[in-house]
């Protein structure tokens, strides 16, 4: 059944990535819902009005003087089910944080009750100065949610943190907040560790053995807990096109050895460790030097022999058991399962749970074009202390959402 579409304010501040916002726009009203854009009076310095009303196909209005008769300063608030600010500079963070009302944006956050996510886009110096620091948890405080803001180029030659996340990424944790998962900010103190994609085992220079994750489950996970403070680290096979989530530091891999030994040393203060990575099982016995040929007497190819690969996630939880890894981590595994005969995938996933000893299991139930390689997921999260956990068909950000709530709890 097709979702109604919930209606979406854009709040776009005056700076250079205001153009980012059209990019935005365009993909929320793509998923379906609808946009209002409010700009701020500087931001159409950037970018014009007839831009934003053709993209949203609604009227733009800066100030409360506009349209009076039709309340707008309060009525466009009353009405969203979710106000994002993208970019969001200091002074506009500022103005929220201090309750003014000086123009249609701000009054619209003063009014609305609906999630409010501020994304902010500014130079490193001020992004770090003590006035945006403490307005930014100011609004934390009062429940804002405040995106990391990515670190890279900014406006001229700087470069650092301050620089707008990508408009498909706010676009996600948008539609995440609107789906009922607010994305606390409670994780500052916490490492992350997540493995993502799948494990390429080569056979010679052009040829490997691989598989079909795309890593979007992986990476969902690290944008959700980059954006709940957390330091993360992805160990990322395979997953060269993804953008990589707001602070979060990327390790490439391509075997499973390359990931095994990736994992261990990253391992070894996390708070958290999540193996969602596809691990090739097997490995080639034998890795040729040169592009193997076929047809030959000793051709290879024709009958390859495997040799098995450690278990990667088993060998984290034996090293907890022996004290080799910080105390109270938690540990989540993943499981890809198609029922049979004789077991239907939830119980397959749950005699892949006791083998693999994690504290929580994220089971998935694939094939026939589900999960792998897709935006979406579905399935059960299995937990030591509790029945499984039915997650519902749904974005894999807002699945990730649900698995990291399972994890906080153990946490705490
Ligand atoms: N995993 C791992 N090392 C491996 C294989 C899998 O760490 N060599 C991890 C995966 O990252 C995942 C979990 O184990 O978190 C389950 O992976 P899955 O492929 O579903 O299970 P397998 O252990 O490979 O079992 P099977 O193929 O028999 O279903």
């Amino acid at each position: 059944m097709a979702k109604q579409p919930r209606s979406i304010v854009v709040g776009v501040a005056g700076g250079i990535a205001a153009y980012k916002a059209c990019h935005l726009v365009r993909d929320l009203k793509e998923h379906g819902d609808e946009v209002r854009v409010v700009p701020t009076p500087a931001a159409l310095n950037f970018v014009g009005a007839a831009t934003f009303e053709a993209l949203s196909g609604n009227p733009v209005s800066t100030t409360v003087f506009d349209a009076v008769d039709e309340v707008q300063h309060v009525n466009i608030g009353q009405h969203a089910d979710a106000v994002v600010i993208a970019p969001a500079t200091a002074d506009v963070i500022a103005r929220i944080a201090a309750g003014r009302a000086d123009d249609l944006l701000t009054a619209t956050v003063l009014v609305a009750t609906c999630p409010v996510i501020v994304v902010p886009a500014m130079h490193t110096e001020m992004w770090l100065n003590p006035a945006t620091v403490e307005n930014v948890a100011t609004l934390r405080r009062r429940g804002i949610t405040v995106m990391e803001p990515a670190h890279g180029r900014l406006t001229g030659k700087d470069s650092g943190p301050g620089r707008l996340p990508e408009p498909a990424q706010i676009a996600e944790l948008v539609r995440t907040e609107l789906d009922g998962y607010r994305i606390p900010h409670d994780w500052t103190s916490k490492k992350v560790v997540i493995s993502a994609g799948g494990t390429q085992e080569n056979l010679d220079p052009v040829r490997y053995l691989g598989n079909r994750s795309s890593g979007r489950q992986g990476f969902a996970l690290a944008e959700i807990a980059a954006q709940r403070g957390a330091e993360v680290v992805i160990v990322a096979g395979n997953t060269a096109e993804l953008p990589v989530p707001s602070g979060a530091k990327i390790r490439n891999v391509v075997s499973t050895a390359d990931l095994e030994a990736a994992m261990a040393e990253e391992s070894k203060d996390a708070d958290v460790i999540i193996m969602a990575a596809a691990v090739a099982d097997y490995r080639p016995a034998l890795v040729a030097d040169s592009k193997m040929k076929k047809g030959t007497a000793d051709d290879a190819l024709s009958s390859l022999q495997l040799v098995e690969n450690p278990d990667v996630l088993k060998g984290l939880v034996a090293q907890r058991a022996a004290g080799e890894l910080k105390e109270g981590v938690v540990i989540v595994g993943f499981a890809a399962e198609t029922g049979d005969s004789t077991h239907t995938a939830l119980e397959f996933a749950q005699a892949k749970f006791e083998r693999k000893g994690c504290d929580v299991l994220m089971a998935n139930e694939v094939g026939e074009g589900k999960v792998f390689g897709q935006t979406t997921s579905e399935g059960w999260i299995l937990r030591r202390d509790s029945e499984p956990q039915v997650v519902a068909h749904g974005s894999k950000h807002v699945v990730a959402a649900q698995i990291l709530d399972a994890v906080n709890q153990i946490l705490s």
